[in-house]
């Protein structure tokens, strides 16, 4: 086999077989395909497309390149939740609690956040004590003992798409949905879980920014999990606004927590709730969505959720006050309140705008070599269609240093619209893809 018979075949819109793919995608991972052949292909991809199969076995391919983890040792079916990122999304650190306590089994892997979208390692580690780091074996002992773990990446899963997603970046090859599709799967399937449900961001904030691209990737996505054997199911979800009302590592750990207390902001609440039950009906822990949702409203109502978050907390090493105190969390020195300047309705509120004023603030990674500052950020006062008075509160800046604590104001005000008149509303779930929309 040659690299440029197959760089050929796919630039004519040819279908690479499993053992073509196979041969380009493995001699890429040993260095023995150059990175201006892979690269070529990767156009040649962008142009052409996939078959469904193909991407599949492109992503089983790179799912397979590294370490995987054996899930099989936590009793039950495990259902992983993933997001294409937003802003002001801290819907792990309510689900996964909120899913165990209801006996679903969560072993999740997280990130760390990079740009304007926050990760979940970094906001759990804004709990005093926190460990992220466990073993596989402490990370699978824990979940068959309190039914929830959320760890950082161990191990290195799917090297073939660091290296090729570091490829892309630099050849404007990132935007295509097969390579995209295929990069996020191979991750997903190489953490291990039986099941997955996606929740495909679309808007401002999203990396897809309409709503055509958005399902075309969710069904991508759905497709690829089905035919690697994995129930999948996606929700294209809003991102035109940021879903809640905190930015910021410790301040998001803050808003999970109110949200388990039952006093979250509504978007929030309401995506965990929908996410949650299509993760109980993967699991086959309901039978219907209405059983699903009022398993997960009970747990929301009666406290179970904020028990197992504690629980999981110190199993972990953290301090389970937290659920409690919030005041135990990282607070920043400096406050500060960004004012409307006019009476009006709030038309718009920008969540990439206020991702980058957060990131600026030092509550995100420029690069991945970044330090991060958990205790900064914003809260939001309001909503998009609210009415606000002119002098009323928008927004509150929590920054750790003055020149950074004005530029934040200066930066946030920047995110809200405000005009006379109610903005239309937006559906917060735009639409679902199952298997048999694929
Ligand atoms: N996120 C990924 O993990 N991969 C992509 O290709 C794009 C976004």
């Amino acid at each position: 086999m040659r690299a440029v018979e197959l760089i050929q075949k796919k630039r004519d819109g040819g279908r690479l077989s499993r053992e073509e793919l196979e041969f380009l995608i493995l001699g890429y991972v040993r260095g023995e395909i150059p990175d201006y052949q892979m690269a070529a292909w990767a156009m040649a991809v962008y142009f052409q497309g996939m078959e469904a199969e193909e991407i599949t076995d492109l992503t089983l391919l790179m799912a397979e390149s590294g370490d995987t983890l054996d899930l099989s040792p936590i009793r039950g079916r495990k259902v992983d939740k993933h997001s294409t990122g937003g802003v002001a999304d801290t819907t792990t650190l309510v689900l996964a609690p909120l899913v165990a306590s209801v006996g679903v089994p969560v072993a999740k892997m997280s990130g760390r956040g990079l740009g304007h979208t926050g990760g979940t390692v970094d906001k759990l580690e804004s709990i005093p004590g926190f460990r992220t780091d466990l073993t596989p074996q402490e990370f699978i002992d824990q979940v068959n003992e309190v039914g929830v773990s959320v760890v950082g990446q161990t191990g290195e899963l799917a090297p073939a798409d660091k290296l090729l997603y570091a490829l892309r970046d630099v050849t404007a090859t990132v935007e295509s949905i097969p390579l995209i599709a295929s990069s996020i799967m191979s991750k997903k399937i190489a953490a291990g879980a039986d099941g997955f449900v996606l929740d495909v961001k679309v808007g401002k904030g999203a990396f897809m920014k309409e709503e055509a691209q958005a399902v075309q990737l969710a069904k991508a996505m759905v497709q690829i999990g089905t035919l690697a054997g994995r129930s999948t199911v996606a929700l294209v979800t809003d991102m035109n606004q940021p879903l809640g009302r905190r930015i910021g590592n410790a301040l998001e750990v803050k808003e999970a927590i109110l949200t388990l207390h039952g006093q979250g902001p509504e978007n929030l609440t309401e995506l965990c709730l929908q996410l949650g039950t299509e993760m109980l009906l993967l699991a086959g822990a309901a039978a219907s969505p209405r059983e699903g949702r009022a398993k997960l409203e009970h747990s929301l109502r009666s406290g179970l959720a904020l028990e197992k978050f504690k629980e999981w907390v110190q199993a972990q090493g953290g301090n389970p006050q937290v659920a409690e105190d919030v005041g135990l969390l990282p607070q920043a020195r400096f406050q500060a309140d960004l004012k409307a300047p006019q009476s009006g309705y709030i038309q718009g509120i920008d969540p990439l705008a206020l991702g980058m004023a957060a990131l600026h603030l030092g509550a995100g990674r420029e690069t991945k070599d970044s330090t991060i500052d958990l205790a900064v950020g914003l809260e939001l006062w309001v909503s998009e269609g609210d009415y606000v008075q002119e002098g009323a509160v928008l927004a509150r800046i929590h920054a750790n240093d003055e020149g950074l604590l004005a530029q934040g104001l200066q930066e946030a005000a920047r995110a809200f619209h405000l005009g006379k008149d109610r903005p239309a509303v937006r559906p917060l779930v735009y639409r679902k893809i199952t298997a048999q929309d694929v």
